[in-house]
């Protein structure tokens, strides 16, 4: 696993933790109901309060002459009726939603379409694209496009790079490629193979270079000849390459698969073909 998927997949991780803490607080039960195991006489005298004056008010005359006439309500030892103020409780049903609640579903759904959208993002990166770039067949066009291209009226060869495909398309006869290891492996289709940009020492993209008739990295001086085999410098193998094929005469690079091969103790092509890319730098 490369460090992009390693770091990927943590945030994944991550967007996977956060989404699950939001969707716990979300879901978090409220505490014990404390009218549970209340007597229902004393939750029912907790429904009404029945405010009471404290000291009646002095009655005046002519209030005593209005109670006479009227029939005042019964009066006892100072205390007189007042307002009753009566509070209903209602059900949960009868109260909708709260705030409290409405604040949990939105914050949960906020987070799982954050998380949704994150990690669907993150696998349509790491997966093969199925529709086309990188990790998927690529058509690199008319082998006979591809031969005009490779082979310099000098006699040199200039690799075909490929963008999408990251890869270099290089020329290779059957003489060569009997004397190969990449023989039989379908690593070769219409005398040409598709070589992977990266340095196999730590990941570098490996540039041509034309006077040597190789491949040469900067990074630490790996040098590869133009069928991607090993030469000199720390790498530990061959360039890598991809599965190829001919169909209806265009050349197809199979780039979800890249094959690894080892140092070759006998190479198919000679090299250097003339000064070294790397050394010229350095001299100047
Ligand atoms: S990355 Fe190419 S030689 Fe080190």
């Amino acid at each position: 696993m490369t460090a992009t998927q390693i770091v990927l997949v943590a945030i994944i991780a991550v967007a996977v933790l956060a989404a699950l803490a939001a969707f716990s607080i979300a879901s978090r039960k409220p505490g014990p109901d404390w009218r549970a195991g209340m007597d229902v006489r004393a939750l029912r005298e907790d429904r009404s309060r029945v405010l009471v004056a404290a000291t009646p008010a002095p009655v005046t005359a002519e209030e005593e002459e209005t109670q006479v006439t009227v029939e005042a309500p019964v009066e006892s030892a100072g205390v007189r009726p007042v307002e009753v103020v009566k509070i209903e409780e209602v059900s949960a049903d009868e109260a909708g939603v709260t705030r409290r609640q409405f604040f949990n579903r939105a914050t949960l759904a906020l987070f799982g379409t954050f998380s949704i959208a994150m990690g669907g993002s993150m696998l349509a990166f790491m997966w093969p694209n199925l529709k086309g770039g990188f990790g998927s067949d690529i058509d690199a066009g008319p082998i006979d496009e591809i031969r005009t291209q490779v082979f310099q009226a000098d006699g040199s060869i200039t690799p075909l790079f490929r963008p999408d495909a990251r890869a270099y398309i290089v020329p290779i006869t059957d003489e060569e490629l009997a004397g190969s290891q990449f023989v039989d492996k379908s690593l070769a289709a219409g005398g040409f193979m598709a070589l992977f940009q990266r340095c196999v020492h730590l990941g570098c993209r490996v540039p041509w270079c034309n006077t040597s008739q190789g491949f040469e990295c900067p990074c630490h001086g790996s040098k590869y000849n133009y069928t991607g085999e090993y030469e000199a410098g720390p790498a530990p193998r061959n360039l890598d390459r991809f599965v190829v094929e001919l169909q209806d005469d265009r050349f197809i690079i199979k780039t979800g698969q890249i094959i690894e091969s080892p140092r070759a103790p006998e190479k198919s092509v000679s090299y250097p073909q003339g000064p070294s890319c790397i050394a010229i730098e350095s001299a100047g």
